[in-house]
């Protein structure tokens, strides 16, 4: 795989171990036992997943693939699509995380978690291969520098930060050993 999509792929390793998380509080509805983090969690998904994963794929992966086949150019549109919704999502949960009981709180997180896996599931087994097949060197050269430039915009740390919070959510809410492995 090109390194343009292989460091897509490793940040959804990072978003999965979070929504992991969140699906257990929202299935186990332990939102006021875990505010604090969860409260973490929503913050995290709001720039990490919003302003910083789905910003790179629409700004720097999708535009030069677009037009490149059939496929694409149906299923690129709904995939920008799906992170509108989970933006949409993520923007109830700002509200909800703040009221009690956090019913409507649950329900919109685990409608995200759902929404987000099958979304990976389908960037990683469907759209990225086809899209390796149109990735020149000289076009994954160009957009691992358009990322490179953006990353700067989160700081020098935040990959390492954000594995980190990863980890630590896991192992404060789901217990010690349940680290998933990135990727
Ligand atoms: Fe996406
Ligand atoms: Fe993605």
């Amino acid at each position: 795989m090109s390194l343009s999509i292989n460091l897509l792929s490793y940040e959804h390793g990072i978003l999965r171990q979070v929504i992991d998380v969140l699906k257990e509080v929202g299935e186990k509805q332990t939102v006021d036992k875990h505010r604090h983090y969860v409260m973490e969690i929503v913050q995290f998904l709001d720039v990490y997943l919003d302003q910083f994963h789905h910003a790179k794929e629409e700004q720097f992966l999708f535009p030069p693939v677009i037009g490149a086949s059939a496929l694409l150019s149906v299923e690129i549109p709904k995939l920008i699509r799906d992170h509108q919704h989970a933006k949409d999502l993520l923007n109830v949960m700002k509200i909800e995380i703040k009221r009690k009981p956090a019913e409507a709180f649950c329900k919109a997180s685990l409608e995200l978690v759902e929404h987000m896996t099958s979304h990976i599931d389908k960037e990683e087994l469907l759209i990225f291969p086809k899209i390796e097949g149109y990735l020149t060197p000289e076009v994954n050269k160009r957009i691992n520098r358009e990322y490179s430039d953006f990353n700067r915009h989160f700081g020098p740390d935040f990959y390492r930060t954000s594995e980190h919070f990863a980890k630590k959510i896991q192992n404060d809410i789901l217990g010690p050993g349940a680290f998933r492995t990135t990727g």
